[in-house]
């Protein structure tokens, strides 16, 4: 029996352009030549920093390419976190969770709900400690729980960091990925530009192994980031990022965005659905719906523990992360899991969802 997957938080290899990569990195070649192929300036291919730039309003050098998205984190955690102060939602993406404790940062858990990020937590947690880092945020289709911020919360979210002088770290790699109506307008287009730093990737959009994710940051900071990717590795890889550049010179973006958004839709439509049929059982509480991106969140009873149930579930020919893995320390998310849609076949996704609703145990009161 093969295993079904809903840990890989990866998208289908279909998701992939791979035929119109291979062109426009034969093009990105023979028409940038030996430029493409050299070092050069740390933040990035200039036309694509341009092109980046132009989509946020901002100019150039306030755009910071890097070797994807989570490499732009590391950079700015290691400059702006270490040994301080850092805030998140919880539950969050794990590996900045890890990067965060690596570097002895003191990473404190927001609450958030169906609405996302609870303000008034926000409010409280700078009020009541020492002034922190940044908050980092992922506001659209999050990882891991598919939820998005509401207009509303944005609002008041962005009021408590003006308030309180908190730089919000806004990462954005799923808003794009949208399969119903669009979502609210970034924190960063909500703020003017102010106060939020922005992250977002290729990754979701293209590929993730072209590696070309970027951060939107005030002028300083962009060149303090430009200079530790320089002292990093040297030089970006421009040809993956002329590859790119190339693919977004030929408008092939937009309509391989549409591909995507269409694939993945049909997954999470199928995930609900299969959830829906299969899970009937009185041990679940619930789980989310994402507008888009590559998560549902599953709660489950108080008294089910997704570690056992991960156990059960592997044997029986499905995974998934357990949710304790996007909580700092591992605290929260006991009897929570995070299911990804996004690399599975909807044929799978229905099969893997009756798996795994055959291994939760069925007589547990909610
Ligand atoms: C919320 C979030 N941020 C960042 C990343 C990493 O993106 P990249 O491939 O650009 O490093 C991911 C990838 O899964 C993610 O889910």
């Amino acid at each position: 029996m093969e295993t079904i997957s809903f840990a890989r938080g990866v998208p289908a290899p279909e998701c992939i352009p791979v035929h119109e990569l291979a062109d426009c990195a034969r093009a990105a070649i023979e028409e940038g030549g030996a430029a493409v192929l050299s070092y050069g300036p740390g933040g990035g291919y200039a036309p694509l920093r341009a092109w980046i730039g132009d989509r946020y309003g901002v100019e150039p050098e306030r755009v910071v390419v890097t070797n994807g998205s989570l490499q732009g984190f590391v950079f700015l955690a290691e400059r702006l976190a270490a040994a301080k102060r850092v805030l998140v939602e919880a539950p969050t993406y794990d590996r900045p969770l890890r990067i965060l404790a690596r570097l002895g940062a003191e990473v404190v858990a927001l609450p958030m709900d169906e609405e996302g990020l609870d303000p008034d937590a926000l409010d409280r947690a700078l009020r009541d400690g020492p002034a922190p880092a940044f908050l980092y945020t992922i506001p659209t289709f999050q990882n891991p729980s598919g939820r998005t911020l509401s207009l509303e919360r944005r609002r008041r979210v962005l009021d408590v960091a003006r308030r309180h002088g908190l730089l919000v770290v806004e990462d954005d790699p799923y808003g794009l990925v949208s399969f119903d109506a669009e979502p609210p307008p970034t924190l960063h287009e909500l703020a003017g530009g102010e106060g939020v730093v922005h992250s977002s990737s290729f990754s979701k959009t293209i590929a993730p192994g072209v590696r070309v994710g970027w951060f939107v940051l005030p002028r300083p900071l962009a060149g303090e980031l430009e200079a530790m990717a320089v002292s990093t590795y040297i030089t970006p890889p421009f040809l993956t990022q002329a590859t790119v550049f190339e693919f977004l010179r030929r408008g092939s973006f937009e309509l391989n965005l549409e591909r995507v958004r269409g694939l993945l839709r049909a997954r999470r439509d199928a995930m609900l659905a299969a959830l829906e049929r299969h899970l009937a059982t009185d041990c679940r509480k619930g789980w989310s719906r994402p507008g888009g991106g590559y998560f549902v969140w599953l709660d489950l009873a108080d008294d089910v523990d997704a570690a056992d149930l991960l156990e059960r579930a592997t044997a029986a020919g499905v995974t998934f992360v357990k949710g304790a893995d996007f909580f700092p320390g591992g605290e929260g998310g006991t009897s929570s899991a995070r299911l990804a849609y996004s690399f599975v076949s909807p044929a799978e996704i229905e099969e893997g969802v009756e798996r795994l609703a055959a291994a939760v145990p069925a007589r547990v009161p909610v």
